[in-house]
């Protein structure tokens, strides 16, 4: 039996650039990761909140921050996605300019104060029955969403019973769904049961959902155990349930609904005296990371049935359901333990979640 796996090149559909000196070195790290293409999140400061045009003092534009990260070294991506940041300046005609110029493949929704730069979110309940909405139905664009109820305090926010992710997906998904029957929708980074049980029985062709690795191989008992704040992100890690739904989904055969997007978000200053920055950076690291959930879960990566279930998740089932071609370039993983380094960046220094975690990496690259 051979100890390496190769696979056609990945795509992370959800993660996080930014801005300034240290693109060019997180960009690095996906590329360096066998990663063929990404969805670089718009939560910048100012936020990719414009089709067209220069960076001005209320937003990128989706056309200017592509040309950012472009310059950084995303060439040497196959695929580069910006999605819209729905704000409350967004108007139905910035989607069809959007989509019919290219430019433009998907928006994302933010639960306003909900987490790192959300500020300019507009509520969900806003949006239900919105011409943007609508706009986006009439011409294919794709609705990201940080599927988490907002301005939840204390008890509401975080229960056994209920989290503010599984109320908004009780509350307002079944009727964002009814509302917009033409929509496409991705639900990231989900956590819960609740998340995960939605998403499977919602049609396939209109719902997808994107994992972490850090939602498939911690729960919050290993966050507060010792508070390891480098585990600190959002939606926050769940309870041992739901990390087994979500273990579930992807080692369902066949399933075309669930895939890859890390919310690799890079912090230069993570813990502060008031609080700590939400997201994990898995930049380098992820494609082992995945590899070592799936394997907690219980698949035999190098058993057929194991390998599909793997390929599907991170490599074939993203570009399906956003519409575009898996990679025809390869990368190998090989059952051997690698590690993880720190990245300098210009103003900080940015911990990958396996040195903050102390876990190490039973799974190395080449690519
Ligand atoms: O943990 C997170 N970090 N969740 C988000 O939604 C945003 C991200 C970030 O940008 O740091
Ligand atoms: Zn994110």
């Amino acid at each position: 039996m051979s100890d390496f796996l190769k696979l056609p090149r990945w795509f992370d559909l959800h993660t996080h650039f930014r801005q300034g000196e240290n693109v060019a070195a997180y960009i690095a790290d996906h590329v360096a990761m066998g990663c063929a293409g990404a969805l670089a999140m718009p939560n910048t400061q100012p936020p990719v909140s414009r089709i067209e045009g220069g960076l001005a003092n209320d937003g990128w534009s989706i056309e200017g921050y592509r040309k950012t990260l472009n310059d950084a070294g995303a060439t040497a991506f196959e695929k580069l996605i910006v999605p819209l940041y729905l704000t409350r300046e967004t108007t139905a005609d910035d989607i069809e300019r959007g989509a019919k110029s290219g430019l433009l493949q998907a928006c994302k929704y933010y639960p306003p104060h909900g987490t790192t730069n959300s500020e300019h979110g507009v509520p969900v309940e806003e949006w239900i029955g919105h011409d943007v909405l609508r706009a986006m139905e009439a011409n294919d664009v794709m609705l990201c969403l940080h599927g988490e109820q907002h301005g939840l305090a204390g008890a509401e926010y975080f229960d056994a019973k209920a989290t503010a992710e599984s109320k908004f997906y009780a509350e307002w998904m079944p009727r964002l769904l009814e509302a917009h029957p033409n929509l496409k929708l991705v639900c990231e980074h989900i956590t819960t049961k609740a998340a995960a049980d939605f998403v499977t029985t919602a049609p396939s062709e209109r719902v997808g959902a994107t994992i972490t690795p850090q939602h498939l191989l911690y729960t919050v008992g290993h966050l507060i155990q010792g508070l390891k704040y480098h585990l600190y992100c959002l939606p926050i890690v769940k309870f041992e349930s739901d990390r087994d739904a979500l273990r579930d989904t992807v080692l369902q055969a066949g399933q075309t609904q669930f895939f890859a997007g890390t919310d690799s978000a890079p912090h230069t200053t993570k813990a502060t005296e008031c609080g700590c920055a939400a997201g994990c950076y898995t930049g380098g690291c992820a494609p082992q990371l995945y590899a070592m959930a799936f394997e907690e879960a219980g698949a035999d990566l190098f058993s057929e049935a194991g390998k599909a279930a793997f390929k599907r998740f991170l490599c074939t089932n993203g570009p399906a359901f956003y519409g575009f071609d898996a990679s025809a370039e390869t990368f190998t993983m090989s059952k051997t333990p690698s590690t993880t380094r720190t990245l300098a960046a210009e103003d900080g220094t940015v911990i990958p979640l396996p040195t903050g975690m102390d876990l190490e990496l039973t799974w190395s690259l080449s690519v």
